[in-house]
């Protein structure tokens, strides 16, 4: 069985090709759109997509050495994202599933996130850490269905590390050579200055760090590496405490990070060390998967369609806020 997902809900138009047995993946192919100034710009990024789109598509294929004619069904992520960039995802996914007469597979990208994962480590039951640019949160599957043990009150710690770094003139671009600019300006840091941890329960906060950060820095009493420093440690380390609560609470013997913010390597050692007390199996998704792609969006797609689940062509509407515990997942109970 041959599965091609379209990914397109927020920088990538990612296009992959997988299979259902060794070696899984066939072809990964990625046109990332780059604004030149802030943040995501979606008529932006549309024009990109559309521009890309069509030599992505027949990329991914040629790698995959496969004629479309020969896939058995077209998975493509329906949300949560930026509902421009998904629609254009969805709008070619929708016309070859329709000319070709394919099944078309409604693929959750959070979902796709943590599957991915699962193929890459084996793993069949994680606790998973869920770190990307719009998400905290501690996911593991109970009764069908990736239930939340955990997550942040207010912003993620991507996007809290990435406004920090903006305030402070450190960025962008936000990482470089695979660092966080807070991360490589915490460095240089040596005392631990007096901000807010606040984990509450099995939650997670950082407005008010970021708050505190800021008003600290404002004073101009303090030395910016030390400031970084203090922040990464609160950070990373409440990061750490709701995971492990995570994992007293559900008793997994796996976790599973996936999402670009777990690139960092205090943060990666922090949880290592972490699961080693716990004797726990941990995995980090590599940064080539833990970013989007459509490899992600394939492989669910293809899991998703060997319990026959699709969706008619004129009924596949993007979903901008579908989160990851609304997704019934069959194929792992
Ligand atoms: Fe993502």
């Amino acid at each position: 069985m041959i599965v091609l997902g379209i990914e397109s809900s927020a920088h990538t138009f990612g296009v992959g090709v997988v299979k259902d047995e060794e070696p899984y993946i066939l072809a990964d192919v990625r046109s990332v759109y780059t604004p030149k100034s802030g943040g995501i710009h979606p008529k932006e990024a549309v024009s990109y997509f559309i521009e890309k789109a069509p030599d992505t598509i027949v990329k991914a294929l040629d790698e995959a050495g496969i004629a479309i004619d020969k896939v058995d069904a077209i998975a493509v992520t329906l949300g949560p994202g930026l509902g421009p960039c998904l629609r254009v995802g969805a709008t070619i996914a929708r016309a070859l599933a329709t000319y070709y007469g394919k099944p078309l597979i409604p693929v959750n990208h959070a979902v796709a996130h943590v599957e991915i994962g699962k193929l890459i480590f084996r793993f069949k039951d994680p606790l998973v850490v869920y770190l990307s640019g719009g998400n905290t949160l501690i996911t593991s599957l109970s009764e069908g269905r990736y239930r939340i043990f955990g997550e942040t009150l207010d912003i993620s710690l991507g996007n809290f590390l990435d406004t920090l770094a903006r305030e402070l003139r450190l960025a962008p671009p936000y990482v470089v050579s695979g660092l966080h600019q807070i991360d490589r300006c915490a460095q240089e840091g040596r005392n631990f200055l007096d901000l807010p941890y606040v984990v509450k329960g099995q939650d997670v906060s950082f407005s008010g760090l970021l708050t505190a950060a800021l008003k600290l820095y404002k004073t101009g009493k303090v030395n910016l590496p030390d400031l970084c420093y203090s922040v990464r440690e609160i950070a990373y380390s409440a990061i750490v405490e709701i995971s492990e609560r995570g994992l007293a609470h559900t008793g997994k013997k796996e976790m599973l990070v996936v999402g670009g913010v777990a690139s960092s390597p205090v943060l990666r050692s922090k949880l290592e060390a972490m699961a080693s007390v716990r004797n726990v199996n941990l995995g980090i998704v590599p940064p080539k998967y833990a970013v989007d792609n459509g490899v992600m969006i394939a492989w669910t797609g293809l899991l998703m369609f060997k319990h026959n689940i699709s969706v008619r062509p004129e009924e596949a509407y993007v979903k901008q806020r579908w989160k990851i515990d609304q997704v019934d997942i069959l194929w792992a109970t």
